[in-house]
């Protein structure tokens, strides 16, 4: 399932973000996370994960996708990889085309997180840079994503993807992964799509005998599915 969040941080959190990332930022190069196929293809550059401005974007945000309803509905996160940041511009400014790795371990945590979902946030208006679109191939055939700053694209972690090099200006975003309570996209897509349908059907009918049941299908199965 690829989904866009909108607004997943505020105008406010957008401009301190954009602050903390500016040129006297600890960039390092990006291949220093990279895996082995991965590294092959990665030319851009990432904020160095101990840094303190790191550590105070982290905390934003993962603070704001936790009050986001649609992303707890859509990911069901059993744990969340560490909000990374990154820059495509000048010489370095594309990721060719990769397939997330499956464990990750978070420098930042120690922690083990498999990918079930990958997430890149936008930090950069459309209109800042040219290129830098997010490619991902999937089931549904290519999309190109190029979003607002502040809004959120998850995709599965199985898909291969890439940015295209960034022609002119510079794109910043966050990107991290989710280990998923329901291992398997199509479960989850099912019960998103049941969540959301019921979230309709209560606003334009109240609670009837029919919602209760069919919430009690929601959890009946995130219960056969979920492991927590
Ligand atoms: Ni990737």
């Amino acid at each position: 399932m690829l989904l866009h969040l909108k607004s997943i941080l505020t105008p406010e959190e957008i401009l301190v973000a954009r602050a903390l990332l500016g040129e006297d930022a600890p960039w390092v190069d990006g291949r220093s996370s990279a895996g082995g196929q991965a590294v092959t293809q990665k030319q851009n550059h990432q904020l160095a994960q101990n840094s303190e401005s790191a550590q105070q974007l982290r905390t934003t945000v993962l603070a704001s996708v936790q009050r986001d309803p649609l992303f707890f509905s859509a990911t069901l996160p059993k744990k969340i990889f560490n909000p990374l940041f990154n820059r495509y511009g000048g010489g370095a400014n594309h990721y060719g085309a990769h397939v997330d790795g499956a464990v990750l371990r978070s420098q930042a945590t120690q922690q083990w997180v498999r990918s079930d979902v990958s997430c890149t946030l936008f930090l950069s208006e459309p209109g800042e840079y040219e290129g830098g679109e997010l490619v991902i191939n999937d089931t549904f055939g290519e999309r190109r994503v190029k979003l607002p700053a502040g809004d959120l694209v998850i995709y599965p972690g199985t898909s291969v993807h890439r940015v295209e090099p960034v022609t002119r200006g510079q794109r910043l975003a966050s990107f991290f992964w989710i280990e998923s309570m329901v291992r398997h996209d199509e479960q989850r897509r099912l019960l998103f799509d049941l969540d959301m349908n019921l979230l309709k059907l209560r606003e334009r009918r109240g609670e009837t005998a029919e919602t209760t049941a069919l919430t009690g299908c929601y959890h009946n199965l995130l219960r056969m599915w979920a492991d927590t």
